[in-house]
């Protein structure tokens, strides 16, 4: 699985991922390959970048915290209820709760599945997914702090709902390509007052622990965050974790004004702001639940060998099973002959770089006009 640009989309290539639009209806089901009407209608919904079958990894299979279909779900409703309230209309909590609880339910499911890659949003769409994604980390990283079912229900809520004031935004600095001016950066900063207020008048069916996580998600350990300066256990435990779960998918989800980071790049950034922007416990906690180098990702090896990690080991993240697809020689291997490093047993071996998209194109490229497939078929007819 390959992450390109839309701009990248080539006639034939194939998606690796079903790929709907904003109302959650399928554009393109995986594995279908591109022909000219689909590239056109890629480009016109603005999506930022799509995951496509790269032929030296079709085989390797991309592990998910929750279904395609929740995700989708849940989205929608984030979006109905931004819709709703910018109409004046009241947020359906039953809803939301029910969501809520699919969400921890899955989770706890799958408590083992490390963090992969972000859903693909439509730029003007970010914050519908990013809630729901912000939601998913946050409950995550409440399993591993052995919250109990009631506990993560919640933080699974208030994550959710943590962005409710931005529906409050004007749509133009919400959605704006570029970095917003003074100005609009103020405006921008008082959503969490926004959320507060538009979510405290259902303290009947909320709890004030759930309505604080919108209040509170942008405060800082340190007391320079907004929008009271609040710092280390005023800030309730829900939105610290909240706002480590908010800034891993700020950074590693396409912006306008800029391309999604890395795993590996986002997870030193995070690491910079222990204890000052996040807790130190739970900003340890989160980190053990990410995959720095997750499984698709194209790895080269201090001994020259460039592979695709398999499988991600949960107890040394930075040690993850590698498929080779290039030997020492410069060769390609085929994925039928299996050769494998599995780093966690062979610890004279470790990962020198990750590959970035541009590198991955090229030996896709070579690979191609090597023929390699073609080679093997007449070799083995
Ligand atoms: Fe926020
Ligand atoms: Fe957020």
């Amino acid at each position: 699985m390959q992450r390109i640009t839309v701009s990248e989309a080539k006639l034939g290539m194939k998606s690796a991922r079903s790929i709907y639009n904003a109302d959650g209806r399928l554009l393109l089901a995986e594995g279908v390959p591109f022909n000219d009407y689909y590239i056109k209608r890629l480009n016109e919904i603005g999506l930022p970048a799509l995951y496509i079958q790269s032929p030296l990894s079709a085989d390797v299979k991309v592990p998910q915290l929750v279904q395609e279909e929740t995700r989708i779900m849940v989205t929608q409703l984030v979006q109905k209820s931004f819709d709703g309230l910018r109409a004046g209309k009241r947020v359906d909590l039953d809803q939301f709760k029910e969501m809520a609880k699919s969400i921890v339910d899955e989770v706890i499911q799958n408590r083992h599945t490390m963090i992969h890659l972000n859903d693909i949003r439509i730029h003007d769409d970010y914050t519908f997914g990013h809630c729901v994604n912000t939601c998913i980390l946050a409950t995550l990283t409440g399993v591993w702090m052995d919250y109990n079912e009631k506990e993560l229900y919640e933080l699974s809520l208030g994550a959710l709902l943590h962005d409710t004031g931005k529906a409050l935004i004007h749509k133009d600095i919400l959605n704006k390509r570029g970095q917003l001016n003074p100005k609009e950066m103020t405006e921008m900063q008082r959503h969490p007052e926004y959320g507060f207020d538009i979510l405290r008048r259902y303290s009947q069916e909320l709890s004030m622990l759930v309505v604080h996580v919108a209040y509170q998600h942008h405060e800082k350990c340190d007391g320079k965050g907004y929008p009271r300066g609040l710092a280390r256990e005023e800030i309730h435990e829900y939105a610290r974790i909240t706002s480590i779960a908010d800034v891993y998918d700020a950074l590693t989800s396409d912006r306008s004004y800029r391309s999604a980071m890395l795993p590996h790049e986002a997870y030193e950034i995070m690491q910079a702001g222990s204890g000052t922007q996040f807790d130190t416990e739970i900003l340890k906690i989160f980190l053990q639940q990410i995959a720095v180098y997750p499984v698709g990702a194209f790895v080269e090896l201090n001994n020259g060998e460039i592979g695709v990690v398999i499988q991600v080991n949960r107890n040394m993240p930075t040690r993850p099973k590698v498929r080779i697809v290039m030997n020492v020689a410069k060769q390609f291997c085929s994925p039928e002959s299996n050769q494998e490093q599995d780093l966690h047993e062979n610890l004279t071996c470790f990962v020198s770089k990750v590959l970035s998209r541009a590198e991955v194109a090229k030996l896709e490229k070579r690979f191609a006009l090597q023929g390699f497939t073609a080679e093997l078929q007449e070799q083995s007819g």
